[in-house]
Protein backbone atom coordinates (compact mmCIF):
# COMPACT_ATOMS: atom_id res chain seq x y z
CA UNK A 1 0.00 0.00 0.00
CA UNK A 2 1.33 3.28 -0.62
CA UNK A 3 1.47 6.40 1.14
CA UNK A 4 -0.29 9.50 -0.05
CA UNK A 5 2.44 12.10 0.81
CA UNK A 6 0.62 14.97 -1.28
CA UNK A 7 -2.37 15.03 -3.15
CA UNK A 8 -3.53 18.68 -5.08
CA UNK A 9 -5.71 18.78 -8.17
CA UNK A 10 -3.43 16.60 -10.62
CA UNK A 11 -0.33 16.41 -8.50
CA UNK A 12 0.11 13.14 -6.24
CA UNK A 13 3.05 12.11 -4.41
CA UNK A 14 3.27 8.99 -2.83
CA UNK A 15 5.46 6.73 -1.21
CA UNK A 16 6.33 2.46 -1.43
CA UNK A 17 7.90 2.00 2.02
CA UNK A 18 7.50 -1.73 2.45
CA UNK A 19 8.90 -3.10 -0.17
CA UNK A 20 11.54 -4.89 0.93
CA UNK A 21 11.74 -8.53 1.97
CA UNK A 22 10.15 -9.91 5.21
CA UNK A 23 12.78 -11.55 7.04
CA UNK A 24 14.72 -7.63 8.16
CA UNK A 25 17.66 -8.94 5.92
CA UNK A 26 17.82 -6.03 3.43
CA UNK A 27 17.08 -2.23 5.15
CA UNK A 28 13.75 -1.15 4.66
CA UNK A 29 14.08 1.59 2.02
CA UNK A 30 11.48 3.88 0.24
CA UNK A 31 10.22 4.43 -2.93
CA UNK A 32 8.31 7.43 -4.30
CA UNK A 33 6.04 7.86 -7.38
CA UNK A 34 5.15 11.51 -8.51
CA UNK A 35 1.77 11.61 -10.73
CA UNK A 36 0.71 15.08 -12.50
CA UNK A 37 -1.57 14.46 -14.86
CA UNK A 38 -1.37 11.46 -16.07
CA UNK A 39 2.01 11.24 -16.34
CA UNK A 40 4.88 10.73 -14.08
CA UNK A 41 8.43 10.04 -12.27
CA UNK A 42 9.95 7.67 -9.95
CA UNK A 43 12.60 8.77 -7.36
CA UNK A 44 14.81 6.11 -6.37
CA UNK A 45 13.19 2.92 -7.37
CA UNK A 46 15.00 0.86 -5.20
CA UNK A 47 16.80 -2.76 -5.74
CA UNK A 48 14.60 -5.89 -7.08
CA UNK A 49 12.81 -6.60 -3.68
CA UNK A 50 11.18 -3.33 -4.30
CA UNK A 51 10.11 -3.38 -7.96
CA UNK A 52 6.96 -5.32 -7.91
CA UNK A 53 4.80 -3.25 -5.99
CA UNK A 54 5.99 -0.33 -7.14
CA UNK A 55 5.29 -1.48 -11.00
CA UNK A 56 1.93 -2.20 -9.94
CA UNK A 57 1.32 1.45 -8.17
CA UNK A 58 2.40 2.90 -11.08
CA UNK A 59 0.27 1.68 -13.09
CA UNK A 60 -2.65 2.17 -11.19
CA UNK A 61 -2.06 5.80 -11.98
CA UNK A 62 -1.31 5.70 -15.88
CA UNK A 63 0.17 3.26 -18.22
CA UNK A 64 4.04 2.69 -18.22
CA UNK A 65 5.03 4.14 -21.29
CA UNK A 66 3.60 7.57 -19.39
CA UNK A 67 6.62 7.39 -17.37
CA UNK A 68 8.89 10.38 -17.86
CA UNK A 69 11.48 10.10 -15.61
CA UNK A 70 13.34 7.87 -13.19
CA UNK A 71 15.20 10.27 -10.87
CA UNK A 72 18.20 8.67 -9.08
CA UNK A 73 19.79 10.23 -6.10
CA UNK A 74 23.05 8.02 -6.43
CA UNK A 75 23.57 4.87 -7.77
CA UNK A 76 23.77 2.44 -4.75
CA UNK A 77 22.16 -0.76 -5.00
CA UNK A 78 19.18 0.24 -3.03
CA UNK A 79 18.29 3.19 -4.68
CA UNK A 80 18.95 1.91 -9.07
CA UNK A 81 19.77 -2.13 -8.94
CA UNK A 82 16.33 -2.52 -10.47
CA UNK A 83 17.16 -0.25 -13.13
CA UNK A 84 17.87 -2.98 -15.68
CA UNK A 85 13.54 -3.78 -15.37
CA UNK A 86 12.52 -0.41 -15.60
CA UNK A 87 14.16 -0.07 -18.66
CA UNK A 88 12.48 -2.75 -20.03
CA UNK A 89 8.75 -2.08 -19.11
CA UNK A 90 9.19 1.80 -19.74
CA UNK A 91 10.41 4.11 -22.13
CA UNK A 92 11.65 6.58 -19.12
CA UNK A 93 14.56 8.24 -19.22
CA UNK A 94 17.17 8.26 -16.81
CA UNK A 95 18.74 11.20 -14.61
CA UNK A 96 21.71 10.66 -12.24
CA UNK A 97 24.89 11.97 -11.54
CA UNK A 98 27.30 13.53 -14.52
CA UNK A 99 29.56 10.97 -12.32
CA UNK A 100 28.19 7.95 -12.33
CA UNK A 101 26.27 7.97 -15.29
CA UNK A 102 28.85 5.92 -17.12
CA UNK A 103 28.64 3.35 -13.95
CA UNK A 104 25.00 2.75 -13.86
CA UNK A 105 24.67 0.61 -17.38
CA UNK A 106 26.11 -1.66 -15.35
CA UNK A 107 23.04 -2.69 -13.49
CA UNK A 108 21.43 -3.23 -17.15
CA UNK A 109 22.11 -5.80 -19.83
CA UNK A 110 24.04 -4.51 -22.64
CA UNK A 111 22.37 -1.65 -24.60
CA UNK A 112 19.37 -1.10 -22.72
CA UNK A 113 20.21 2.65 -21.30
CA UNK A 114 21.41 3.55 -25.03
CA UNK A 115 20.44 7.27 -25.24
CA UNK A 116 18.07 7.54 -21.86
CA UNK A 117 20.40 8.34 -19.40
CA UNK A 118 20.65 12.20 -18.92
CA UNK A 119 23.95 13.25 -16.56
CA UNK A 120 22.67 15.97 -13.66
CA UNK A 121 25.61 18.62 -13.75
CA UNK A 122 27.42 19.01 -10.37
CA UNK A 123 25.14 22.04 -9.85
CA UNK A 124 22.12 20.66 -10.10
CA UNK A 125 19.49 21.72 -12.34
CA UNK A 126 15.85 22.59 -12.67
CA UNK A 127 14.49 19.51 -14.25
CA UNK A 128 11.20 20.19 -16.63
CA UNK A 129 9.31 16.26 -16.77
CA UNK A 130 6.41 15.43 -18.92
CA UNK A 131 5.35 17.04 -21.82
CA UNK A 132 2.61 19.82 -22.91
CA UNK A 133 0.57 21.01 -20.26
CA UNK A 134 1.26 17.55 -18.04
CA UNK A 135 4.81 18.62 -17.33
CA UNK A 136 5.97 19.24 -13.96
CA UNK A 137 8.94 21.09 -12.87
CA UNK A 138 11.25 19.79 -9.74
CA UNK A 139 15.02 21.09 -8.81
CA UNK A 140 17.58 18.68 -8.67
CA UNK A 141 19.75 20.44 -5.62
CA UNK A 142 23.23 19.54 -5.20
CA UNK A 143 23.42 17.03 -2.13
CA UNK A 144 27.34 15.49 -2.59
CA UNK A 145 29.11 13.34 -0.14
CA UNK A 146 25.26 12.98 1.61
CA UNK A 147 26.88 10.52 1.46
CA UNK A 148 27.33 9.49 -2.35
CA UNK A 149 30.36 11.70 -4.38
CA UNK A 150 27.72 12.50 -6.90
CA UNK A 151 24.16 13.03 -4.91
CA UNK A 152 21.11 14.73 -5.62
CA UNK A 153 17.93 15.76 -3.61
CA UNK A 154 14.98 16.80 -5.54
CA UNK A 155 12.48 19.46 -4.66
CA UNK A 156 9.21 19.21 -5.47
CA UNK A 157 7.99 23.22 -5.53
CA UNK A 158 4.37 21.87 -5.77
CA UNK A 159 4.00 19.80 -2.47
CA UNK A 160 7.16 21.64 -1.19
CA UNK A 161 8.40 17.95 -0.32
CA UNK A 162 12.31 17.46 -0.02
CA UNK A 163 13.11 14.15 -1.10
CA UNK A 164 16.92 13.98 0.98
CA UNK A 165 17.74 10.57 0.08
CA UNK A 166 19.87 8.74 2.57
CA UNK A 167 20.11 12.38 4.64
CA UNK A 168 17.54 12.21 7.66
CA UNK A 169 17.37 8.22 7.03
CA UNK A 170 16.40 6.64 10.16
CA UNK A 171 16.74 2.77 10.64
CA UNK A 172 15.79 0.43 13.66
CA UNK A 173 13.14 -2.40 14.42
CA UNK A 174 10.89 0.26 16.40
CA UNK A 175 10.68 2.86 13.35
CA UNK A 176 7.50 2.97 11.31
CA UNK A 177 7.99 4.69 7.94
CA UNK A 178 4.18 5.75 8.00
CA UNK A 179 4.22 7.74 10.75
CA UNK A 180 5.78 11.03 10.56
CA UNK A 181 7.99 12.75 12.85
CA UNK A 182 7.30 16.06 13.81
CA UNK A 183 9.07 16.22 17.41
CA UNK A 184 12.73 15.34 16.39
CA UNK A 185 13.83 14.51 19.57
CA UNK A 186 12.55 11.22 20.23
CA UNK A 187 13.87 10.10 17.26
CA UNK A 188 17.53 10.95 16.86
CA UNK A 189 18.48 7.59 18.19
CA UNK A 190 17.22 6.30 15.05
CA UNK A 191 19.25 8.28 13.01
CA UNK A 192 22.49 9.22 15.09
CA UNK A 193 24.52 6.30 14.08
CA UNK A 194 23.53 6.20 10.41
CA UNK A 195 24.37 9.43 9.97
CA UNK A 196 27.82 9.65 11.83
CA UNK A 197 28.77 6.68 10.09
CA UNK A 198 27.81 7.10 6.27
CA UNK A 199 27.89 11.10 5.59
CA UNK A 200 31.19 12.65 4.56
CA UNK A 201 31.72 15.62 7.22
CA UNK A 202 30.45 18.13 8.97
CA UNK A 203 31.74 20.75 6.48
CA UNK A 204 29.14 18.99 3.99
CA UNK A 205 26.23 19.30 6.67
CA UNK A 206 26.61 22.77 7.35
CA UNK A 207 26.93 23.27 3.36
CA UNK A 208 23.86 21.31 2.70
CA UNK A 209 21.55 23.33 5.62
CA UNK A 210 22.66 27.33 4.34
CA UNK A 211 21.37 26.03 0.88
CA UNK A 212 17.78 23.90 2.33
CA UNK A 213 17.05 27.26 4.35
CA UNK A 214 16.76 29.08 1.72
CA UNK A 215 13.70 26.75 0.75
CA UNK A 216 10.00 26.87 1.50
CA UNK A 217 9.95 23.13 2.50
CA UNK A 218 6.68 21.36 3.87
CA UNK A 219 7.96 17.70 4.23
CA UNK A 220 11.38 16.04 4.43
CA UNK A 221 11.07 12.78 3.16
CA UNK A 222 14.02 10.08 3.43
CA UNK A 223 15.21 7.21 1.18
CA UNK A 224 14.92 5.07 4.32
CA UNK A 225 12.32 5.62 7.51
CA UNK A 226 9.98 8.22 8.24
CA UNK A 227 9.35 11.24 6.73
CA UNK A 228 9.57 14.73 9.01
CA UNK A 229 7.21 17.78 8.90
CA UNK A 230 6.19 21.00 11.17
CA UNK A 231 8.88 21.43 13.49
CA UNK A 232 11.01 18.56 12.89
CA UNK A 233 12.37 20.07 9.75
CA UNK A 234 14.25 23.24 11.18
CA UNK A 235 15.09 20.85 14.14
CA UNK A 236 16.99 18.52 11.74
CA UNK A 237 18.46 21.11 9.85
CA UNK A 238 19.92 22.57 12.63
CA UNK A 239 21.15 19.04 13.67
CA UNK A 240 22.52 17.89 10.60
CA UNK A 241 24.40 21.38 10.52
CA UNK A 242 26.12 20.80 13.82
CA UNK A 243 26.60 16.98 13.64
CA UNK A 244 30.45 15.54 13.64
CA UNK A 245 30.58 12.70 11.31
CA UNK A 246 32.41 10.81 8.76
CA UNK A 247 36.42 11.94 8.17
CA UNK A 248 35.21 14.73 11.46
CA UNK A 249 35.33 10.80 13.34
CA UNK A 250 38.22 9.21 11.59
CA UNK A 251 42.16 8.89 12.86
CA UNK A 252 44.62 7.02 12.86
CA UNK A 253 43.14 4.60 15.33
CA UNK A 254 40.49 4.07 12.71
CA UNK A 255 43.57 2.90 10.10
CA UNK A 256 45.04 0.22 11.56
CA UNK A 257 45.99 -3.43 10.11
CA UNK A 258 44.03 -5.60 12.00
CA UNK A 259 45.89 -8.57 13.97
FE1 LIG B 1 23.22 5.26 -0.39
FE1 LIG C 1 20.02 4.34 0.90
Amino acid sequence: MAIELFRKDDHVCLMFAKLSDEDGEAVQSNQFLIVNKGTGCIIDPGGNLAYNELYLGMSQHFPPHKLAAILASHADPDIIASLDRWMTATSATVYISRIWERFAPHFCKPGKTVGRIVGIPDPGQRLRLGEGSASFDLIALPAHFLHSEGNFQFYDPVSRILFSGDLGASIGADMNPEQTITDLGPHLRRMEGFHRRYMVSNKIMRLWAGMVRQLDIRMIVPQHGAPMAGPAIKDFIDWAENLQCGIDLMGSAQYQIPE
